[in-house]
């Protein structure tokens, strides 16, 4: 058993020296990723094949991520197989993936996933928390807003923005404050 779990893993993917949260599909024994066309990540695999898969607890991250860049030294260098890949200096754990295009239409690409190198950098126990769930909720659906600027995804946003206040700790505050101010702009 590896760390990826059975559905849709919602981690923090580093392509060259860019991350962004990304959704690893895990069926069946395979790991995919389905990316819309033109962001970074998909033309990073599209032209040099890998990505790690971080596994962070800091919600912080996972809005910065969504909507802006991180500085160069939240990266480190992780030699895996004779190639240099990056990772977030600050995963609890990272899977290294060769991946390969199986699937181009003009909206999105398919990515299958193949396991290189899998590492626990650090062991930390996480209680549920709902603040920290409704920040990867509100993010996702704030990425798609900014995009279409739907009603029905305002809804959805707020919704768990409420949730935020009501059930999250000070990082979870922090991230919402963040979050406010992308959808702000
Ligand atoms: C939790 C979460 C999961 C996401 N999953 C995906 C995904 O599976 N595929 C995708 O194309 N975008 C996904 N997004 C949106 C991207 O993170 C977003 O478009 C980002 O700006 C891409 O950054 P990049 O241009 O640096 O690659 C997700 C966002 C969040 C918050």
């Amino acid at each position: 058993m590896g760390l990826l779990k059975g559905g849709i893993n919602e981690i923090i993917a580093t392509t060259a020296k860019n991350a962004a949260p990304i959704g690893i599909h895990h069926r069946d024994g395979k790991a995919t990723m389905i990316l819309l066309s033109g962001s970074h990540t998909a033309e990073n695999i599209g032209r040099d094949g890998w990505v790690v898969a971080n596994f962070v607890h800091d919600p912080v991250l996972y809005v910065k991520t969504a909507f802006g860049d991180l500085p160069e030294d939240a990266f480190t260098e992780e030699p895996v197989n004779g190639t240099t890949l990056y990772r977030l200096a600050g995963a609890d754990a990272w899977i290294a993936f060769l991946a390969k295009v199986e699937k181009k239409t003009n909206e999105a690409i398919v990515v299958s996933l193949t396991k290189e190198k899998e590492i626990i950098e650090e062991v930390a126990v996480y209680p549920v928390n709902r603040g920290f769930n409704s920040i990867i909720d509100a993010t996702v659906h704030a990425t798609r807003y900014r995009i279409n600027h739907e009603i029905k995804l305002r809804h959805l946003i707020d919704y768990h923005m409420d949730i935020v206040r009501k059930c999250g700790g000070k990082k979870e505050l922090a991230a919402l404050a963040l979050l406010e101010g992308y959808l702000a702009e």
